[in-house]
This record gives structure tokens, C-alpha cells and sequence, in this order.
């Protein structure tokens, strides 16, 4: 008996120690980091700026993994069932929150399917349409979609996806209907939208602000109560007379569940230096953005923005009645 106790003991201990060795010497090959949404898009351009940086930091190649499809819940799927080693990763932002109660049947459990690293960054939207859109401002835009309601064809990156909510947002604003062009990610979009194969489209920033300042496509309106430094010309909502047309787009970063406390506090401490790193903080300011606070750069504050952001869209989405399935 007393062998059986010594082995089991030499076993744990030996189970304990090769993962507190593996972690010590996490990472020893590139990770790779999901984007939920085609490459080219809002949440694409803030991943691979992240990526860049926690790439020095972990001196391992981060990648980027494009995985579109289903409001991002595809790539999400994907992590999900990943290896809980460390070495596959997803960044997702308010989706992550409003697929759980637009699909009702999702492949995984945002609750318990996922370790949460922290948040990454806060990104406000912007309204916008192809360059040749007879509309000089919002009230002309909202007079326009009224006067063509379902023949304007509005772009979203699929049910559930930031664009798709903001278009939710103004479409109840105005009390008009328009037609809803889905793509893997905004990124396409946008193409679509400069070479004036889709109508209007609202976005975020961080994929809208070199278009709207070169003018290959027209802006309205911003969706947060200031105007933004990195673009001042362009007015709020709230400015045009239409009130509550505000969101912001939040993004997090995730690993699969059962990845250890180890491996998650180390991919924690290098968010934290990338939201820090002067590439990350220039791009992201030119972009309309900002990092996420270091305090929020953290698995409880990801967590909390998680259940949080849950049930602030459970009422709007059960209001608008529009489920994926
Ligand atoms: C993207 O990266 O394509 C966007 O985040 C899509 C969206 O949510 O609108």
C-alpha cells in the first residue's frame, strides 16, 4: 500500500511539475491568434498591431488566423475546440456577448468554453456611405433611406457582428428598413462599399478613417457623444438631433478552456506590455482608438465586460426579435 501512495505522489508531483515546466518555458513555438472576421477589417488591424507587439515581448511569432463566417462565431467555434496549450488564441470583441442570445444554438458556451486574458481596446463606429450617395448630411441620409427603404442595400458582417448591431441601432432610430448585404467581415465590405456595390454601412474606425479622410467614401456621423480627434469634421449623432445612436465596439482576448493559470497570467503580463508599446498606442490614436486601461487589461475585467455587455443587449435583441437560428 504504502508503494501505491509513493507512486501515486511521485506521479502528481511529476504531473505538477512538467506543467509548472511548461509554462516556466511557455512559449516555445509561434501562437497563433483567430480573427473571427476576414483579414483587411477593423478587428484584423487591431489584432496584427497586437500581435506585432506581444510577438517581441514572448519572443515567438504571434500569427494571425483569419476565420469569417456566421457573425464571427465560426472562429470563436474554432478556439473552442482548440488545444488548451496556450499556442492557439481568439480576438473578439462585443460579438463575443450578443451571438450568445442571436444564435440560439451556438457550438460553445462563452461562459465556460474560454480563459479570459483581458481587454484590449474600445473602438467607436462611424456611419458611412459609397462617395456618390446624393446625402450631404445625416438628416438627408435618414430622408434617404426612408424615401428607398428596403432597396438600400446596407453591408454587415453578418448576424451578430459589430456592424450588423450599429445598423440594428440606426434602422430603430429611424423606424426604417433596409436591406442587409452579409459579408465575413467588414473588411470586404468596404471594398464592396467604395466601388458603390452596396449603399451604406456603419463601421468601425479603426477600418474607416483612411477611406473617409481620402474620400472614397462619404461619413455622416460618429457613434460616441464627442467628435474624435481623428476626425474632427465629422459630427456626432447626437449633434444631428438623432439621440442614443451611440456604441463603442470592445474587443477581448480569449484562450480555450482549461489553458493553465500559468500560461493565461503570462499572456495577461504581455497584453498588458502591448497596449503599452508606442507602435500600439500611435496606430490605434491615428485610428480613433485607444488601448485598454492596464487595469482592464486583466481576466476579471474581461469577464465582468462579458456578462455585463450580455445583459445590456439581451432586452434590444429580444425587443428586435431577429434571431440567426
Ligand atoms: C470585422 O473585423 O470585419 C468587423 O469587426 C466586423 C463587424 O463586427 O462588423
Amino acid at each position: 500500500m504504502k508503494k501505491l501512495a509513493a507512486s501515486l505522489a511521485a506521479a502528481t508531483m511529476f504531473a505538477f511539475s512538467s506543467s509548472y515546466a511548461t509554462a516556466q518555458s511557455y512559449p516555445t513555438q509561434p501562437i497563433t491568434i483567430v480573427v473571427p472576421f476576414a483579414a483587411g477589417g477593423p478587428t484584423d488591424t487591431v489584432t496584427r498591431l497586437i500581435a506585432q507587439a506581444m510577438s517581441q515581448d514572448l519572443g515567438q511569432q504571434v500569427v494571425v488566423e483569419n476565420v469569417g463566417g456566421a457573425g464571427g462565431t465560426l472562429g470563436a467555434a474554432r478556439v473552442a475546440q482548440a488545444e488548451n496549450d496556450g499556442y492557439t488564441l481568439l480576438l473578439h470583441h462585443i460579438g463575443m456577448a450578443t451571438t450568445t442570445i442571436l444564435y440560439r444554438d451556438l457550438p460553445y458556451n462563452v461562459m465556460e468554453d474560454f480563459e479570459y486574458v483581458g481587454l484590449v481596446t474600445e473602438v467607436p463606429m462611424t456611419l458611412v456611405a459609397r462617395a456618390d450617395l446624393e446625402a450631404e448630411n445625416l438628416q438627408q441620409v435618414i430622408d434617404y433611406v426612408r424615401e428607398n427603404g428596403e432597396d438600400v442595400m446596407y453591408a454587415n458582417a453578418g448576424i451578430g457582428a459589430a456592424s450588423h448591431l450599429c445598423g440594428l441601432l440606426f434602422m430603430d432610430a429611424i423606424d426604417t428598413q433596409m436591406t442587409t448585404i452579409p459579408y465575413q467581415g467588414t473588411g470586404p465590405a468596404l471594398t464592396d462599399l467604395m466601388g458603390g456595390q452596396v449603399d451604406l454601412m456603419c463601421d468601425q474606425t479603426t477600418n474607416t478613417t483612411n477611406q473617409i479622410r481620402d474620400g472614397s467614401i462619404k461619413a455622416y456621423a460618429v457613434t460616441v457623444s464627442d467628435r474624435l480627434d481623428s476626425l474632427p469634421d465629422i459630427p456626432t449623432g447626437a449633434e444631428q438631433g438623432l439621440e442614443g445612436f451611440e456604441v463603442t465596439i470592445w474587443h477581448g482576448l480569449y484562450a480555450p478552456a482549461g489553458t493553465s493559470d500559468e500560461i493565461v497570467a503570462r499572456l495577461t503580463d504581455s497584453l498588458k506590455v502591448a497596449l503599452q508599446d508606442e507602435t500600439v498606442i500611435e496606430r490605434f490614436a491615428d485610428l480613433g482608438t485607444a488601448p485598454s486601461s492596464q487595469e482592464d487589461a486583466s481576466p476579471e475585467a474581461l469577464r465582468a465586460k462579458l456578462e455585463s455587455e450580455i445583459e445590456l443587449w439581451r432586452p434590444i435583441i429580444e425587443a428586435a426579435g431577429e434571431y440567426a437560428n
